[in-house]
């Protein structure tokens, strides 16, 4: 190897380290952390909305956020006008569930069935969910 070869593969690593240090993918949003969407007012909860506040957290927040706010990047928000009563009716959360959602109103794809949820504890979400709506004008 001539002293010039070696300088040309010196300045070829250092090319690549510098590389991978420039592209390194700093900006990857922490999916723990992705923002709510809408800001939503709590009201005071009290009988089914209580339990299905509770059943929310376990089974729907991860996706459409704390206080159903939605998640940035995740989730939408279902304190919002597409899901007030007579665009989405009880029944479209139990169908939610059950069987899932194909993408249709958002880009976030699919949502999955949530089997785990008890028709029960559907219907203490619904009952969490309209009471949120409600107190923010979503009727
Ligand atoms: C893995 C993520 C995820 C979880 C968990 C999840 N959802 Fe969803 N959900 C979505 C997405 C994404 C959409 C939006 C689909 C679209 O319209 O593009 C959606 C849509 C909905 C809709 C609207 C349905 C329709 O007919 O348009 C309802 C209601 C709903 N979710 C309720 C729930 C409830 C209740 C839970 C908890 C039991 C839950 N979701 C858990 C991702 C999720």
């Amino acid at each position: 190897m001539t002293p010039r070869t070696g300088l040309v593969l010196i300045g070829a690593a250092g090319l690549a380290l510098a590389t991978v240090v420039i592209l390194r993918p700093q900006d990857v949003p922490d999916r723990g952390e992705a923002s709510a969407m809408v800001e939503v007012t709590v009201p005071e909860l009290a009988g089914l909305a209580t339990e299905g506040a509770r059943a929310y957290d376990a089974f729907c927040a991860s996706c459409h956020g704390e206080n159903a706010a939605g998640r940035e990047g995740i989730g939408p928000p279902l304190v919002h006008v597409i899901y007030e009563t007579g665009h989405h009716a009880d029944g479209a959360f139990v169908l939610a569930a059950t069987r899932g959602v194909r993408q249709h109103h958002w880009t976030f794809g699919d949502m999955p069935p949530v089997p785990e949820a008890s028709l029960q504890d559907v219907a203490a979400i619904i009952a969490y969910v309209r009471t949120l709506q409600r107190a923010n004008g979503i009727f």
